[in-house]
């Protein structure tokens, strides 16, 4: 399958079948691929919380205005944004430095401007949403290549998911994508808008 091939196939899923499964294997290589996406400065601000235990889902279920795809889709990623990345960068960045692998004088310009963007949490915040976007919709591509079909949810608790998955204040929940098997009765693709409606070239006269 192709990007083109993927991105046309894609389609929001309502019903799975709640028979099917997912290993752990599977759902690593799913995030091993989603990490290419980009993000700035490389600063990979996503983590990927994989629900696959029954009880766990119901709970999440709960948070997310009961939709029956939390339970039934084979699994449950829960894309949270770590909003202090940009900290953990700068120790990395400054270590490879300190390993011989980029001059220091440009670690510390990477560093500087990187602090100087997300140390403003609102920045902060902003940009592990942006990045959320990138690394799910890099997700629901992989897995539509190796045969599963998705949904992106927003909606959903990010507090009560927050308390359900024990994270920290640090880490927030920004996007869910659930994973698994189609079941009967889903929707077929819908139209978008016409390109030369959402198109203009060199100036944003819409
Ligand atoms: C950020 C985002 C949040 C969404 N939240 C939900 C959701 O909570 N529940 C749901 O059933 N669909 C949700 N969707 C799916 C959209 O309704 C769907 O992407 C849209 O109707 C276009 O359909 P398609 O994805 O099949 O092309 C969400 C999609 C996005 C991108």
């Amino acid at each position: 399958m192709n990007v083109a091939e993927a991105l046309t196939a894609r389609l929001s899923i309502n019903n799975f079948d709640a028979s099917a499964s997912i290993d752990a294997a599977e759902l690593t290589e799913l995030v091993r691929l989603a990490q290419e996406a980009p993000s700035s400065f490389n600063i990979q601000f996503t983590r990927f919380v994989a629900v696959t235990d029954p009880e766990v889902k119901a709970k999440l279920k709960a948070a997310a205005w009961g939709q029956p795809k939390i339970t039934d889709a084979a699994a449950v990623f829960v894309l949270v944004g770590d909003l202090k990345a940009h900290e953990a960068y700068a120790v990395r960045t400054r270590a490879a430095a300190a390993a011989g692998f980029i001059p220091t004088e440009l670690a510390e310009r990477l560093v500087g401007m990187a602090s100087g963007f997300y140390n403003n949490p609102a920045m902060a915040r902003e940009e592990a949403a942006r990045s959320a976007g990138l690394s799910g919709m890099a997700l629901m591509l992989a897995a539509e290549d190796r045969g599963w079909v998705t949904c992106p949810m927003i909606g959903f608790d990010a507090k009560a998911f927050g308390e359900i998955l024990g994270l920290t204040e640090q880490y927030t929940a920004l996007m869910t994508i659930v994973v698994g098997k189609p079941a009967v009765g889903n929707m077929p693709r819908k139209a978008r808008l016409a390109t030369a409606d959402v198109l203009r070239f060199n100036a944003g006269n819409f």
